[in-house]
């Protein structure tokens, strides 16, 4: 998602905590528990679970065999998980008791690993207090070994080896999909590809790039494309291992497929108001050089934070925007579509049809789509006249990308060696458009930053700085209408729309779903992993 990012702002440490730290850890020292102080370190490694007792003194602690058993299973053996015992009077740094969640002597509770917050680029405060999940009432080893798989999000059978499951995730992450494991692959003379017709006409920088067109490119491997398979096939053959495909031809029977005329959707919708992107030639969310913003020097990063950017000369150019109603919208549309408004795009991207069109639902037929399987998060459409370029970057979404008007040529990049992508944070700007004068401005350089783009810019590559872009691969998935991709998440994608000429426009609509597989980001070196949240499909 594009809109993800974290702020400069810094907030106040807490003194006091560092005092109360202090007392605890002090006066739990003589004990055989772990204390809540430990529990915080511990985390940062480890997913702790711990039996609640009412003694810390050895010869007390209680005789349970289903947590002597787990003692023994996970004690010692180095698999990320620390077994111990707490208690019941511990209290966090901050003062506050374990007991607060309901917790009681005989329970087990589990503190999860925590993650690195890998979204903010400022010094993190230290945590206070966590919340555990909680097991009531001692259980046998089965009971407890499910609840730290869980909590811990682990895959452990009874006898402490990799449970079915365990097993299924490992054959998933052994075969994932390539793009280098296409036979056949070409050399990676593949870019420039080839340029889209309207840019000769249309952008002036596009002469430019001329000379860099190959007289006789090399082909980029295409998406594999099929019939909408069972949603059986579509599992096992696509999403689990994270491979794009084409379904073809599968929309012709949506009533928004016929229904969905320019003139019919101003008709019915044009009172909504909508919320749209606006750029001066149909480029969105591209990278350049910081120095081009009118006040570059002023605006300071601090040097904490700029000693974390690979790029501090480049940022993110998010759109200009505007609120206006669908009917508004459409007549910017039209006029970008038959010239009478010139060096001005306008585009209705990612936009959410449940909160600002929700009536045009009924025409959409999801459940023919492998209903059930994935867990839908959004539903957006994107229209515009049709000559727009989504630059290079990556979502954390299963996505099926409908397309009902026009083509799309959709770039990917699989998510595998991302430090070829140069993932990381890039800080941002925003564009805005002033009405009166038809002219953009350069001057809203913003304290955040952009997770999720690249800072390649395919069409022409700069390889003395991005040298190990030169060893990616791309594979091209070009929609034509009535056309779905499954776009896995975390592939890098770059989209070239296309108008339908006849109709002026280019109009899509997608699904994202929450991810199959999912990592952390960004993180070049982070790799993807079963999505917990699906540990039922495995
Ligand atoms: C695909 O390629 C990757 C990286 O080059 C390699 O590690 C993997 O074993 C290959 N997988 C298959 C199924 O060939
Ligand atoms: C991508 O594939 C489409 C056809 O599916 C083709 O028309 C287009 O030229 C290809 N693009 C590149 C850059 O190879
Ligand atoms: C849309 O907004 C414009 C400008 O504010 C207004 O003139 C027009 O009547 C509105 N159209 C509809 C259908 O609400
Ligand atoms: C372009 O489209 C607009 C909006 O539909 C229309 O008012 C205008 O007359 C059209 N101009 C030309 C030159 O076709
Ligand atoms: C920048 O744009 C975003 C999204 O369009 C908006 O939420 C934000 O308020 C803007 N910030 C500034 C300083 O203009
Ligand atoms: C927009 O452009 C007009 C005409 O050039 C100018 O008078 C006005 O000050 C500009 N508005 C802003 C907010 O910059
Ligand atoms: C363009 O859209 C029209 C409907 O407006 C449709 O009849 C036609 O088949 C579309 N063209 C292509 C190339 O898909």
């Amino acid at each position: 998602m594009r809109s993800e990012k974290f702020y400069f702002k810094i907030e106040n440490l807490s003194f006091f905590g560092a005092l109360i730290w202090c007392i605890v850890c002090c006066t739990s020292a003589l004990s055989s528990c772990i204390s809540l102080d430990d529990v915080l370190t511990r985390s940062r490694y480890s997913c702790i679970v711990a039996l609640v007792t009412n003694s810390c003194f050895s010869d007390q602690i209680v005789d349970n065999a289903g947590y002597v058993q787990l003692t023994n299973l996970f004690q010692h053996k180095n698999l990320g998980i620390v077994v111990d015992i707490v208690h019941i009077d511990s209290k966090w740094p901050n003062g506050e008791p374990l007991r607060k969640g309901n917790v009681e002597v005989g329970n087990i509770v589990l503190f999860r690993k925590v993650t690195k917050d890998r979204t903010c680029l400022l010094p993190s405060t230290r945590k206070q207090s966590m919340a555990p999940a909680i097991l009531k009432g001692i259980n046998d080893l089965a009971t407890l070994v499910d609840f730290v798989n869980d909590g811990c999000e682990t895959y452990f059978s009874t006898s402490g080896g990799p449970s079915i499951e365990g097993l299924h995730r490992n054959e998933i992450l052994r075969t994932l999909f390539h793009v280098k494991n296409i036979s056949n692959i070409q050399s990676r003379e593949v870019f420039p590809p080839q340029l889209p017709q309207f840019c000769e006409v249309k952008d002036q920088s596009c002469s430019d790039m001329n000379h860099m067109f190959h007289p006789n490119p090399p082909k980029i491997p295409e998406c594999e494309k099929i019939d909408l398979p069972s949603k059986n096939s579509f599992f096992h053959d696509y999403v689990k291992i994270s491979k794009p495909v084409i379904f073809k031809n599968v929309l012709r029977n949506w009533p928004a497929f016929s229904k969905w005329t320019n003139s019919y959707l101003r008709e019915k919708y044009g009172e909504n108001n909508i919320h749209i992107k606006l750029t001066p030639l149909g480029e969105y969310e591209g990278v350049e050089p910081r120095n081009m913003w009118e006040n570059h020097e002023k605006l300071k990063i601090p040097q904490s934070v700029l000693n974390q950017l690979a790029f501090p000369d480049l940022v993110v150019v998010r759109p200009a925007t505007k609120n206006l109603n669908f009917s508004s919208f459409m007549d910017i549309v039209e006029k970008v579509s038959n010239g009478s408004i010139k060096d001005m795009s306008a585009y209705l991207e990612y936009s959410s049809i449940p909160d600002h069109l929700p009536e045009l639902e009924d025409d959409i037929l999801e459940e023919m789509l492998f209903q059930g399987l994935l867990k839908r998060n959004h539903l957006n459409i994107w229209l515009s006249d049709g000559r727009t370029l989504g630059k290079l970057h990556f979502d954390q979404y299963d996505n099926l990308l409908c397309q009902i008007s026009g083509k799309k040529q959709v770039m990917l990049f699989d998510p595998h060696n991302n430090h070829q992508m140069y993932e990381g944070h890039i800080p941002e700007a925003n564009l805005s458009y002033n009405q009166t004068s038809n002219t953009f401005h350069r001057h809203h350089l913003l304290e955040s930053t952009s997770m999720v783009m690249s800072p390649v810019d395919i069409l022409k590559p700069d390889y003395s700085r991005f040298p190990l872009f030169g060893d990616t691969y791309p594979l091209n998935c070009t929609l034509e209408e009535g056309d779905v991709l499954y776009l896995p998440s975390f592939w890098w994608h770059e989209v070239q729309s296309f108008p339908n000429v006849t109709a002026g426009r280019n109009l899509a609509i997608n699904f994202w779903y929450d991810p199959f597989l999912i990592r952390e980001f960004p993180c070049a070196e982070c790799k993807l992993d079963v999505n917990p949240k699906y540990r039922h499909l495995l």
